[in-house]
This record gives C-alpha cells, sequence and structure tokens, in this order.
C-alpha cells in the first residue's frame, strides 16, 4: 500500500497529465482544422467562349445575387447546390459543391469565398469555374444542371515523386477503381468516397484518396467521369507524391497524408444497396488514425 501523501502526489501527477493529455488532443485538432481550411489553394477556369457581361449589367446583378445567396445559406444539401438567379437571357446558372467530409459550416464557408474570388479573378466572364480546396463553384449563362462535360478541367500535381512509381501506381489504381465505384453508387445526395491503402515498401508507405462526382451525375455519368479522371492521372500524377484531377462534374485528390476527415455528416439512409458491402480500408483506417492521434498527444504529452 501506498502512503496517503504518495497517492495524493501521484493523482496531482495523473490530473496534470490528463489535462495536458487533452489539451495536446486539443492542439492537434486545431492544427488539423486550420490545414485544411487553408484557403490559399485556387485552380480557376475564366470560360472564353461563353461571353461577356458589361459592369452593372441585369447580368452582374444575377451573378451578385448568387453570390450572396452562398454567404447566407441556411439548408446543407450534403454540401450541393443547384442556384440560378434572373430570367433569360441574363438568367445566371450555379452548381456548387463541396468535399463530401465537409459539415455545414466549413461548407458554406468555402462556397461563400470561392463564389466571391472567382468573380474577382475572373471579371465580365459569364461563365467560370474555381476549383478550391474544399469546393467547387461553376458558373455560367446556361443550365449546368446534370450535363456531363469535359471541359474545363485541370490537373495539379506535388513535384516530389515516389520512389517506387510501379509499386505505388498499381496499389493507386486499385484504390481508385474501389473508390470510384463506392463513390458512384452511394445514391443521389452525396457521391463521395475516401480510403486509404498501403503503397509497400517505398515512400509513401501509404497513399489517402478521395474522389467525387456532383451528385447531379447519375451512377453511369459519375462512374464515367471518374473513368476519365483516372485516365488523365495517368498522363498527369504518374510517379507523383500527390496530385488533384479537377474536372466540371467529378475531382480526384491522393496525397501521402490523411488529408481529409474521416467522419462525414451520416446520410439519412444506407445507399440503395442490395449487399451492404464491408470497407476493410475505413476500418483500418479509424484504427490508423487513432494510433496516430495518440501517438501525437503522447509525444507533445511528454514534452508538456
Ligand atoms: C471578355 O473579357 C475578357 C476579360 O476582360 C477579355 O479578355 C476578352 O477579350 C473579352 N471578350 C470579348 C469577346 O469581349
Ligand atoms: C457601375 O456602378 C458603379 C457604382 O454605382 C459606378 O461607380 C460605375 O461607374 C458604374 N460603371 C458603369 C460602367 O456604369
Ligand atoms: C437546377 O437549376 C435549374 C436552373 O438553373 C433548374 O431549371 C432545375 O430545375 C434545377 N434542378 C433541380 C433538380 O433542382
Ligand atoms: C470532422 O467532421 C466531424 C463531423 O462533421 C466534425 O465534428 C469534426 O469537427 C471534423 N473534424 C475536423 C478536424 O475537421
Ligand atoms: C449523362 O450525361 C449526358 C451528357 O451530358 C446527358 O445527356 C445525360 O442526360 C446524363 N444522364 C443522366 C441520366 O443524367
Ligand atoms: C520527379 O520526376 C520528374 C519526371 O521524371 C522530374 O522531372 C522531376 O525533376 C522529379 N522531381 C523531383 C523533385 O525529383
Ligand atoms: C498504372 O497501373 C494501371 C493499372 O494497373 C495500368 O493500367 C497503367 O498502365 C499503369 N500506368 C503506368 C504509367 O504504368
Amino acid at each position: 500500500m501506498l502512503p496517503l501523501a504518495k497517492s495524493s502526489e501521484g493523482a496531482q501527477w495523473a490530473l496534470q497529465h490528463l489535462l495536458c493529455f487533452f489539451c495536446s488532443i486539443l492542439l492537434s485538432l486545431a492544427t488539423l482544422t486550420l490545414s485544411q481550411l487553408d484557403p490559399t489553394y485556387f485552380l480557376r477556369d475564366c470560360s472564353e467562349t461563353s461571353g461577356n457581361y458589361t459592369a452593372n449589367s441585369t447580368y452582374e446583378a444575377n451573378l451578385n445575387t448568387i453570390i450572396s445567396r452562398f454567404s447566407t445559406l441556411r439548408e446543407f444539401n450534403y454540401g450541393f447546390f443547384n442556384l440560378s438567379a434572373g430570367e433569360s437571357p441574363d438568367q445566371v446558372h450555379s452548381i456548387a459543391l463541396c468535399r463530401g467530409d465537409m459539415n455545414q459550416a466549413d461548407c458554406n464557408t468555402c462556397l461563400s469565398y470561392t463564389a466571391t474570388e472567382l468573380k474577382r479573378v475572373c471579371p465580365f466572364n459569364k461563365a467560370a469555374t474555381a476549383w478550391s480546396e474544399l469546393c467547387l463553384v461553376r458558373y455560367a449563362n446556361r443550365d449546368l444542371y446534370g450535363r456531363l462535360e469535359n471541359d474545363p478541367r485541370a490537373c495539379a500535381y506535388n513535384t516530389m515523386n515516389v520512389s517506387n512509381p510501379d509499386q505505388f501506381n498499381r496499389t493507386l489504381s486499385d484504390l481508385l477503381v474501389d473508390l470510384s465505384s463506392e463513390a458512384a453508387t452511394s445514391g443521389p445526395l452525396r457521391k463521395y468516397a475516401a480510403g486509404n491503402a498501403l503503397a509497400g515498401s517505398g515512400n509513401p508507405g501509404r497513399v489517402y484518396a478521395t474522389v467525387q462526382c456532383t451528385p447531379d451525375m447519375d451512377q453511369q455519368n459519375c462512374t464515367t467521369c471518374l473513368q476519365y479522371a483516372r485516365d488523365e492521372l495517368q498522363n498527369c500524377c504518374y510517379g507523383r507524391i500527390g496530385c488533384r484531377v479537377l474536372r466540371p462534374n467529378c475531382v480526384l485528390r491522393f496525397e501521402s497524408n490523411l488529408f481529409y476527415n474521416q467522419t462525414a455528416v451520416p446520410l439519412p439512409s444506407p445507399p440503395p444497396s442490395p449487399t451492404p458491402s464491408p470497407t476493410p480500408n475505413r476500418g483500418n483506417e479509424n484504427k490508423a488514425t487513432r494510433a496516430v492521434m495518440f501517438v501525437i498527444a503522447l509525444l507533445l504529452c511528454w514534452i508538456c
């Protein structure tokens, strides 16, 4: 039996370290959130073929209406919006999509920022598209809903290379085929999938990926879009440690680090799939994250 004084010292020690532990968990969560919301990533296409509007025109007023609506969105709709303002010929149509792991607050922030920034960098273009870190915004003088389109598109890669490109490519290709089919079949509200796979003995050892279609794509068009994206990946991303393929109706991204939130806002009902397929990826992923978080917290705690 320990003497009383020792035991209360022990309790104090435990309490201090418990506080320290929670403090470090909060810290690491905060760091993750900050890095995820970093708005510096921004790719855009100002359409040269859809015509220009003039300053203070009805078209501009309608566009401003849509942009202001992004900052006052009350519904979440699982991060997907099909908006329009005004009447033909000055009607403005817009499609917007947040990454599938976004919650409502972060989604609204991203859409509002991205739409505002898009108009600023594409002054007078009637149609434009932007892909930012966490969302996609398009607007045009035509209806965009449900149309599978090939342009505009972009690809952005990390200049760092993997050490074992063939093995990495095989692992990544398999992972993306699985994720694409999961996203395409995940129902009308959200078409998103995220996962990771062991990439073998080289660097990096693991690859993390997300794929997503705008949910106005049906299963077939989503499948087609992601197939195009994977083809483009072969051209643009081979051997790279991270890369994004960006299209009007779908996006694909992979990295060597866990860059997405593993908890997405749950959908109201399970996908209409007759055979509920287990997702071994997810379980491993959750365990891995928890382990990583634990180690980070422990390290911080040690210092603390
Ligand atoms: C539309 O506006 C852009 C950007 O201001 C300009 O470069 C382009 O020449 C304009 N196009 C037409 C057809 O006026
Ligand atoms: C558009 O409106 C602004 C503010 O009312 C004004 O300063 C600007 O001169 C107008 N531009 C044109 C081209 O009419
Ligand atoms: C999407 O918006 C367009 C107008 O831009 C509208 O005609 C169409 O009905 C909307 N579709 C859905 C499914 O809400
Ligand atoms: C991850 O998503 C969940 C659910 O939306 C949210 O509660 C949590 O704060 C998110 N975490 C991060 C680090 O963004
Ligand atoms: C798929 O995309 C094509 C091309 O835009 C479109 O014509 C078709 O209606 C789409 N299919 C569905 C079911 O939405
Ligand atoms: C990565 O590989 C490409 C193509 O082989 C090469 O041009 C580039 O310099 C490499 N980058 C680094 C950082 O080594
Ligand atoms: C990457 O792997 C896929 C699937 O195995 C294969 O079809 C493709 O040709 C590979 N790419 C390269 C550049 O080797």
